[in-house]
């Protein structure tokens, strides 16, 4: 197995106290008596949510060069998001130059292991290369061009893999944050074309492949002034005819987060008549960056912010485990309109928030740890859909 971003060698000394550690607390399942999660011997996600919603994972490139976690994909998820490879600045870094390599791979993986495409993403302020908003000789793009430029790369992107994609997330975060603005000002979609972008967006992709479903995906959409800006953006595309099937909520959380805001964004966006997906599903475990750390002692401070570089505690893993449980519990009540929950990665040590907020970091926020084994997290999202599971290893 490739070891990305693993803080630990497979067979170091690290993992093995790590796992004494684990077994030593007796509250949760340890390195020693977790089933191999590529042995088959463990129940598969996809099959205990199956009569709910898909679950979902994002695969970086990076496991294109890993067997072991194509089989756990394959094996516990029905649905793949390419974490980055179909992203502008990946699949047309310079004008007409187009690398489809990374996702006709991510593709045809699905394909061959009956899963579902999330295409993503077509129109966002960010991973968009320069080259969209300037003239050839580097003055800034009329809006004439810039729409022309999207248009044609949508139609590229959506028309390559027309028929072979569930659906597409068209926009990406175009609302805006905690101000009062309705849109994202310095988006450079914005700034060049102006709201408009996001209809033509959604009608480029519609006309590229007129069966795929059209998707509007932002983080925060559970935030109550979020959510009433989101609405107003679904509202504005129906109201013109367009097709949108549904809203993703991206799911960055921690392991406190209101699922109460969670429950009314649900009932608010089912009431628009769009399905609900989380979309990016992580639980940080990490703290953010601390007020008052003396930043001139070094080793305080990283070990403030990277407390768990070593192995997560278990009584982290099982708060997290607990709130994994609270969520999917929700998720399944509201079974009628959420129809995927994909998570932002396939295991710990794959996930973007090793490196975000900072750099460098171990963090512990997806359903399986670094060798790619079920973490409590598991379990209990396991459990959550069968109660009398008899995968749970808590006494
Ligand atoms: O590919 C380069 C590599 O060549 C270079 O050596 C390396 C050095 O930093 O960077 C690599 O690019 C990184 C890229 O991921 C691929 O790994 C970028 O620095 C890094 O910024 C980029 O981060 C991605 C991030 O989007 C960019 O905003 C994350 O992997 C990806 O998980 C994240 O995904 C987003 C969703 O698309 C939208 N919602 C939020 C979510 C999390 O930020």
């Amino acid at each position: 197995m490739l070891s990305m971003r693993s803080p630990f060698p497979s067979s170091s000394l690290t993992t093995l106290a790590s796992s004494l550690l684990l077994a030593a607390s007796g509250t949760v399942g340890t390195a020693w008596s977790n089933p191999d999660p590529l042995s088959e011997k463990i129940p598969s996600l996809k099959e205990a949510y199956a009569k709910a919603f898909l679950i979902g994972a994002a695969p970086g490139v990076a496991v294109e060069k890993d067997p072991a976690a194509q089989k756990l994909l394959a094996q516990q998820f029905n649905a793949v998001t390419p974490e980055n490879c179909m992203k502008p600045e990946s699949i047309q870094p310079k004008e007409g130059e187009f690398d489809f390599s990374h996702a006709d791979w991510l593709v045809r993986f699905a394909e061959t292991h009956h899963m579902k495409v999330i295409g993503h993403t077509l129109a966002w302020h960010h991973q968009t290369p320069g080259w969209f908003f300037k003239t050839k000789d580097g003055q800034p793009a009329s809006r004439e061009l810039a729409l022309e430029r999207l248009e044609k790369h949508i139609t590229a992107v959506v028309g390559r893999y027309k028929g072979r994609i569930l659906g597409w997330d068209v926009v990406n975060e175009a609302v805006g944050d905690g101000n009062n603005s309705q849109l994202r000002e310095n988006s450079p979609w914005m700034k060049v074309v102006g709201p408009e972008f996001i209809e033509k967006a959604f009608a480029y992709a519609h006309a590229a492949d007129p069966d795929a479903e059209l998707y509007y995906n932002d983080y925060n959409v559970e935030r109550p002034d979020k959510l009433k800006k989101t609405i107003a953006l679904v509202k504005n595309l129906q109201a013109k005819g367009l097709r949108i099937d549904g809203v993703g909520i991206q799911g960055h959380w921690g392991v406190k987060f209101p699922l109460k805001d969670l429950e009314e964004a649900i009932l608010q966006l089912k009431a628009c008549g769009v399905k609900v997906m989380l979309t990016e599903l992580d639980m940080n475990v990490l703290p953010g960056r601390q007020q008052g750390a003396d930043i001139s002692d070094t080793a305080k401070w990283k070990s403030q912010l990277d407390p768990y570089a070593k192995g997560c505690p278990p009584e982290v893993l099982r708060k997290q485990a607990d709130q994994y449980a609270a969520l999917f519990g929700l998720l399944l009540k509201h079974r009628d309109t959420v129809t995927r929950v994909s998570f932002w990665g396939i295991s710990d040590g794959y996930s973007w928030l090793n490196d975000w907020p900072i750099p460098g970091r171990t963090n512990h926020a997806l359903l399986f740890d670094r060798e790619l084994k079920p973490k409590p997290a598991f379990h209990a999202v396991i459990n959550a859909a069968n109660p009398s599971s008899p995968a749970d290893p808590r006494p």
